[in-house]
């Protein structure tokens, strides 16, 4: 039960004061005032899905939350976590367009775990270089899906003694592309990533909170509207996070020769997925 989450988190001892509330019926409430929106709702893969395989479901269920949005909270901030990510983000644009209060700045596409994985994964293979897993950094690029979750490691922090190379580099790579189907598999069915995906959407969440409240400095990997790639209208990168959402789009850094390559590979992909989003929005 809807209701039921919203009392299970009403026990939590935060300064935060939670409301549930449950259907179209009560949506007006629910989003009026907000200034910033979450959105995590839709279907969940099963084994042998992938993220694109969502979209007949999500694609409508995202289209007509942001349509909310735009009537009721058109100034709030989105963090898009419903997948496919790679399409539901320009689906968002698209419907905030339509109701001319598009603003590039305020809707992100949460790829905050893909980050968090990059950086558990790096740090259990090189422990001697990161003691501490929160205080490494792992930067990672391109979208949310497959080959083009791309994990920029020749600039991880702290930098470490002993670069990614060859069969290592390659079978970690494919790690943290395909970290998502690992829960989807180890699941069996119940469902994909929820408990580290909360958490990945609560440091997301905090970081536009703090950096809407004044806070400068704060970086964080989201999939936005960008001009990094010329081809792509979105693509996923470091951004600086402002009063009014993305401050500033600092995209992908010094790339290695294996990293470009990779990013070019992705390009076709993102640009269907980009593509299949706008179509849908627009039909
Ligand atoms: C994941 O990467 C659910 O897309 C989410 O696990």
């Amino acid at each position: 039960m809807v209701t039921g989450v919203g009392v299970d988190l009403s026990h939590i001892s935060t300064i935060s004061e939670v409301k549930g509330f449950c259907g179209n019926d009560q949506i007006e409430e629910a989003l009026t005032g907000c200034d910033l929106v979450i959105i995590p709702a839709g279907i969940p893969r099963k084994p042998g899905m992938t993220r694109d395989d969502l979209f007949k479901i999500n694609a409508g269920i995202v289209r007509d939350l942001v349509q909310s949005v735009a009537k009721y909270c058109p100034n709030a901030i989105l963090n898009i976590i419903s997948n496919p990510v790679n399409s539901t983000v320009p689906i968002a644009a698209e419907v905030m367009k339509k109701n001319d209060c598009y603003d590039p700045k305020k809707i992100l596409g949460v790829t905050t775990l893909d980050v968090m994985r990059a950086k558990t994964f790096v740090a259990a293979l090189r422990p001697e270089d990161i003691k501490d897993v929160t205080m490494c950094d792992v930067p990672v690029v391109g979208g949310h899906a497959g080959t083009t979750i791309i994990p920029l490691l020749s600039q991880v922090t702290p930098k470490l003694s002993k670069p990614f190379e060859g069969e290592e580099l390659t079978a970690l790579v494919t790690r943290i592309q395909n970290a998502g189907t690992e829960v989807v598999d180890a699941k069996a069915g119940a469902g994909s990533a929820t408990l580290s995906m909360a958490l990945a959407a609560e440091n997301m969440a905090t970081s536009c909170l703090r950096a809407m409240s004044g806070e400068k400095g704060i970086v964080e990997c989201a999939y936005v509207a960008s001009e990094v790639i010329p081809e792509l209208a979105f693509f996923a990168s470091k951004c600086e996070l402002g009063e009014n959402g993305v401050e500033k789009v600092l995209g992908c850094g010094e790339m290695d020769s294996y990293e470009k390559v990779q990013v070019s590979n992705a390009v076709a992909e993102l640009k269907s997925s980009i593509d299949k989003g706008v179509e849908f929005a627009n039909a």
